[in-house]
């Protein structure tokens, strides 16, 4: 006990150390991903030994990481996503590079496995006891689940067996099988409660319930696919053996895994699972084939989206012949027209398929599509349903030929062709009601200004009664004038007005992304707005300029400066900083991630070959972070970052006494 009450007295003096740093003195001496990392395991280590709480911890205060449900948490590595291959000719290609790779000659192991198609979950032990689990967020921010995943029995709190590394990362895939999935909903129904449309959503909302009560009595099970932090046991050099060890730990693994040699044993394991799949009681969408050896995994690396070591070899999605009812074109927030083609209801893996985007003008000419045609649907990459195919020969005299608008469906306007891609857009903006409406509801959508509780209905039915005209004037409604649309009572119209206010409060690249710049995603606002920090200077820009941005390239450039040349867009932008009041700070949270890291504003020289990334995608990364990139070292250099086969920019920094930092570090650092 008095080991453990030290334990705790060290990690509250370290946090509370690190929070006066943080919020007093403005400065961050560890990363967002160590502070999360103590603060759990003083919360575990609290939670285990309720006498030793103390009011003065800093888990009790207000405001503190764990107060409320599904913080965030900062995953030690990216959880990235696999390439995707449906074809033999595909997984072949993959097979090739890796063997190409260093002209690789000796045998290549494989390692087959499900692609489970469930929720994907990280979870933290340190000395064998669960401190942390988190879901996947969007890869690098995930939602802290702890308190709920304590309560899935599949998933060891305390590991068991030897060998257990001090800290250890397991990562896999929550599923619920097809039969206790039926089971929940036919008991959802009998409780008149909403029921969930597939496995993967049931698995998914069962984990993040607010109440842990609820995820430990929905039947949850956790497959391990993955881990981190393996070092200790760098004697076992093969995932295959990983897993297997992560078994006795205390995981659960499919036991539908395989070692290859040979493509066509791969393809073996793929056919016979394509063909059990039905028969089995969860849900596949193919299988995973990864390198077995880990140190080949090492040198392989990954690209900035996926490890070159591992691919899905998916199963080819199901296809289903309908009816096409009617074709609408749908006018989006920048203006472009979209063909919908609404279809007559038809189930495609679980889910109900009723409309499928047919693109553009080309899309409808290749298919040779009419309406009342019967038609070939998929969903593309088991996702998003897409038509394939018109069956002609069974074409009816009903049939309509599908002519694209020449006039905006919604304003009327001419419709304009563009020159470089095969997109018909309205160019009217804010003077078509389609557009202004999009726009309103982007503008104060989540990734945007996040007002809560303005969805698209009730923007909608303000624009319709009048009662907001633009942007601006959502700034000035009132709760009596939100009472005028139905369902918004008194409580909740003020809820609405005082997000509003908050909303004013942002950051540059929210704001950005907020205006619906053609072209311009919530990446390229992220760099646009450390770049310009002001919205005077971006007004005040040009092409060239823009196009020095990183992620900026013609296109988007001229995407830019179409937009900021327009007068009404200027005074837009004008009136809401000046007048409305919208304001960020001025190191708005992205440049004070950047400044946590070492390398913000830092000089940097690359010499050597890197394993983990190209060259190019390290200068990406280091720019990413805020860093600049030169190419000799000398005495303003701050560090030289080395990989293997080092020139003489790696004695020059020794002698410049310029601090040297290899691969390693470098990944570790980023
Ligand atoms: S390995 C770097 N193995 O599929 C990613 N993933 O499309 C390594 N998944 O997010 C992932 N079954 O959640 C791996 N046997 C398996 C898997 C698997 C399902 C999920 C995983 C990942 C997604 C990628």
């Amino acid at each position: 006990m008095k080991s453990i009450k030290k334990k705790i007295a060290i990690l509250r003096k370290k946090i509370l150390k690190y929070e006066y740093f943080y919020h007093t003195l403005d400065q961050s001496i560890i990363s967002d991903v160590e502070y999360d990392y103590l603060f759990n395991r003083l919360y575990h280590l609290e939670s285990q030994n309720p006498e030793l709480i103390t009011s003065d911890s800093p888990t009790q205060k207000i405001g503190s990481h764990r107060i409320n449900k599904f913080k965030k948490i900062v995953h030690f590595s990216p959880m990235l996503s696999l390439e995707n291959t449906f074809s033999l000719y595909g997984y072949l290609n993959f097979q090739k590079k890796i063997k190409s790779f260093k002209h690789c000659l000796r045998e290549i192991s494989f390692c087959c496995e499900l692609k489970l198609d469930g929720v994907a979950l990280s979870i933290v032990y340190e000395e064998g006891e669960l401190i942390q689990a988190g879901t996947r967020g969007d890869g690098y921010i995930g939602e802290n689940v702890t308190d709920n995943v304590r309560m899935i029995k599949s998933i060891p709190i305390k590991l068991k067996g030897y060998n257990i590394p001090k800290r250890l990362e397991i990562r896999g895939e929550i599923i619920i099988l097809k039969s206790d999935f039926i089971e929940l909903n036919n008991q959802l129904k009998i409780n008149n409660k909403k029921i969930f449309s597939n496995p993967r959503n049931a698995a998914a909302g069962s984990l993040r319930q607010i109440n842990p009560i609820i995820t430990a009595q929905r039947k949850l099970l956790f497959f391990c696919h993955g881990y981190n932090f393996f070092n200790e046991l760098d004697d076992i050099s093969s995932h295959y053996h990983r897993l297997k060890k992560c078994q006795e730990w205390g995981f659960l693994i499919k036991e539908e895994m395989l070692l290859c040699y040979t493509s066509a044993e791969v393809y073996n394991f793929y056919k016979n699972l394509q063909e059990k799949r039905c028969l089995l009681d969860f849900h596949i969408d193919g299988i995973v084939v990864k390198v077995d050896s880990i140190p080949l995994q090492n040198k392989l690396g990954f690209n900035t989206k996926f490890p070159r070591w591992a691919i899905a070899f998916k199963f080819p999605s199901e296809e289903h012949i309908t009816r096409l009812i009617k074709i609408k074109f749908q006018v989006g927030r920048t203006g472009v027209i979209t063909p919908v083609g609404y279809l007559e209801p038809i189930q495609i893996s679980g889910v109900i398929v009723k409309k499928a985007s047919l693109y553009n003008e080309n899309e409808i000419n290749r298919l040779n599509i009419h309406i009342n045609d019967f038609v070939i649907v998929c969903r593309s990459g088991d996702v998003i349903p897409k038509i394939i195919g018109v069956l002609e020969e069974r074409r009816l005299h009903d049939a309509e030929k599908i002519f694209f608008p020449i006039f905006c469906p919604a304003c009327k306007s001419k419709l304009i062709k563009n020159k470089e891609e095969p997109i018909i857009r309205c160019h009217s903006g804010f003077t078509c009601h389609a557009q202004k409406q999009k726009m309103i509801h982007h503008f104060f959508s989540k990734s945007a200004l996040n007002v809560m509780g303005l969805g698209p209905e009730i923007i909608k039915k303000l624009i319709k009664n009048n009662i907001i005209q633009n942007i601006n004037s959502v700034f000035f409604l009132t709760s009596l004038q939100l009472q005028q649309i139905d369902n918004i009572k008194e409580k909740k119209s003020i809820s609405i007005i005082n997000a509003i206010i908050n909303c004013k409060k942002t950051t540059f690249s929210r704001f950005i992304y907020a205006l619906s710049i053609p072209h311009v995603g919530k990446m390229v606002s992220n760099n646009i707005a450390a770049y310009f920090k002001t919205a005077q200077k971006l007004l005040d820009t040009n092409i060239l300029e823009l196009s020095i941005i990183p992620g900026v390239g013609k296109i988007i450039a001229n995407s830019i400066f179409c937009y900021i040349s327009s007068p009404s867009n200027r005074r837009i932008i004008m009136e809401l900083t000046n007048n409305i009041g919208i304001f960020w700070d001025k190191e708005e949270i992205s440049s004070k991630i950047l400044k946590k890291t070492l390398f913000f504003n830092k000089r940097i020289v690359l010499t050597g070959t890197f394993i983990h990334y190209s060259r190019k995608q390290c200068i990406n990364i280091l720019v990413g972070l805020g860093a600049k990139i030169s190419n000799t070292v000398s005495k303003n250099t701050d560090f030289l970052i080395y990989g293997n086969k080092v020139g003489s920019k790696y004695s020059n920094a020794l002698r410049l006494k310029v601090e040297v930092i290899n691969e390693e570090k470098f990944l570790m650092l980023i």
